[in-house]
């Protein structure tokens, strides 16, 4: 479920229910526990609930923040839920499995309209090979913000060289 503080559109919404229904069917065939299985489901609703909010939330870098402040200001303690929210959009080296459930599931939404094709081939390998599969979106992220010339965000850095060195 969406948090009371959430400030999303009915588009933004939508969005939030695909990754939320993807991280699912993804733990359901990976057989997570039950518990595992909410962390993961909770980050999704998370992740963009503030994606709406007025400018500066809305800003692209700072509604992760925004979000996971706010979910651990309601009460939310647990970290890999926190993380996972806070650094959805830039990856985060020190992610539990959460932090790596939900980057890949915002990513590769079936909603997207960009490279339909590739991205449902990537999310149908992720129950069986899923840092394979991270670290090609990680790539192709990166080559992203390097072909339009922005700057890397050093989390991304770390996270592609903790993928990188295995
Ligand atoms: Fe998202």
């Amino acid at each position: 479920m969406l948090p009371t503080w959430a400030q999303v559109s009915p588009e933004r919404r939508s969005h939030i229910e695909r990754v939320a229904g993807l991280i699912g069917e993804w733990a359901d065939a990976m057989q997570v526990a039950e518990r595992e299985r909410g962390r993961w489901v909770k980050a999704a609703y998370l992740h963009d609930a503030l994606r709406d909010a007025p400018f500066p939330l809305a800003d692209y870098l700072a509604h992760g923040p925004a979000a996971a402040d706010r979910a651990a200001s309601e009460g939310e303690t647990d970290q890999g839920i926190l993380d996972a929210v806070r650094y959805h959009t830039v990856g985060y080296a020190g992610w539990d499995d959460v932090g790596r459930m939900l980057y890949l599931a915002d990513f590769l939404d079936p909603g997207r309209r960009f490279g339909a094709d590739e991205r449902r081939a990537l999310a149908q390998r992720v129950p069986q090979e899923r840092d394979t599969v991270l670290k090609e979106v990680v790539r192709w992220r990166i080559e992203w913000v390097v072909r339009s010339g922005w700057p890397l965000a050093p989390e991304t850095v770390g996270l592609w060289n903790a993928l990188a060195s295995r």
